[in-house]
């Protein structure tokens, strides 16, 4: 399966695994790469030094290519991160909340792509006049921090605005090849996935995110501010609930991550052996399409089955035209 995105990244399949803080770490991301996908790293949990250990691990486990993204970064502090990730042989850079010019330009100049995440057109076609390669388009249905647009709507609508210029890669609520045959469909060249890949044995996750994940349903996810500060998709708690019954005003990003980190509800970027972690209560992003994900899958199965999926899908497409 050939598109622009497996040019542009180099890699078999157009199926990129989503750089989710907390759960996209080495362990994942190098199974994903090793399976003809693309993995991205999830930095924004890690600091510097965790970081850097990360992408060797990724390195010594794959020579497939790889990224990583941060989702913050304050602006004096951006330069130095992206030399990191560009020295630890990542080939993409992903910014998630947006990414100064002089950095797209540090990483053209290193032969980095840069991608940038994109919940409305106009980010879209803001990305792509300062320099961006590549655009996710991720709907509302994605879990963590998200928009009010859904993927169904935003995919086309981006593909028209900015599709002539770069590659755009459709994310939120896909969970299989359907999904993946539906954004090649709307015009995206590839897919970007989060929810799906936490329910695999390499994903980090504390204690009770991933049974929790098996069994919700559809609606069983939630957007709040409650843990972070920013709408953020999650699965329902009684955290949330309280929060949102309380009518309290969240505190500016980050300064509510910190709090619901004292309250003893956000342990993100903790393993399986993470203590006093309360499933009831803790932060566990996820999106809409969570009530499809029934069981721990390899995450290299799960990139091959995405494209025969897909590839079986768009035959029943084309029997009907
Ligand atoms: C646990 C989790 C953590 C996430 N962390 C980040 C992040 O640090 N940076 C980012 O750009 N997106 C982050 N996202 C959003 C994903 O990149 C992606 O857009 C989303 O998961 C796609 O929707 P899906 O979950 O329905 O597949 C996160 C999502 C999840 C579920």
């Amino acid at each position: 399966m050939r598109t622009r995105l497996t040019e542009a990244l180099k890699v078999e399949h157009p199926v990129m695994l989503a750089g989710m803080g907390g759960v996209s770490y080495s362990r994942l991301v190098a199974a994903v790469s090793a399976a003809g996908g693309f993995g991205c790293l999830g930095a924004s949990t890690m600091g510097d030094e965790q970081m850097v250990a990360e992408i060797a691990a990724v390195r010594s486990l794959t020579d497939r290519p790889f990224g990583v993204d941060l989702l913050t970064a304050a602006p004096q502090d951006m330069p130095a991160k992206v030399q990191a990730i560009i020295d630890g042989g990542a080939s993409v850079f992903v910014a998630g909340l947006g990414v100064p010019r002089e950095v797209i330009d540090q990483c053209h100049e290193q032969d980095v792509l840069v991608v940038n995440m994109c919940g409305k057109v106009h980010h879209a076609v803001a990305a792509v006049e300062a320099g961006c390669d590549l655009v996710v388009a991720q709907g509302t249905e994605a879990g963590g921090h998200t928009g009010q647009v859904a993927t169904m709507a935003l995919v086309p609508q981006v593909v028209d605005a900015v599709g002539g210029e770069v590659p755009v890669v459709a994310a939120g609520g896909i969970t299989d090849g359907r999904g993946l045959a539906a954004a090649l469909t709307l015009g995206a060249d590839g897919v970007w996935v989060g929810t799906r890949f936490i329910a695999t044995p390499e994903a980090r996750a504390v204690p009770g995110y991933k049974d929790r994940l098996l069994a919700s349903d559809e609606a069983g996810t939630v957007i709040t501010r409650a843990y972070t500060g920013k709408t953020c998709r999650v699965l329902r708690t009684t955290y949330v609930e309280e929060f949102e019954a309380s009518g309290a005003r969240p505190e500016p990003f980050p300064g509510q991550v910190i709090r619901s980190m004292t309250d003893g509800a956000n342990h993100l970027g903790g393993g399986e052996d993470t203590p006093d972690v309360d499933p009831d209560r803790e932060f566990m992003p996820a999106g809409q399409g969570v009530g499809a994900i029934t069981e721990l899958v390899p995450a290299g199965d799960l990139v091959r089955s995405f494209v025969d999926e897909a590839t079986a899908a768009l035959g029943r497409a084309d029997a009907l035209a």
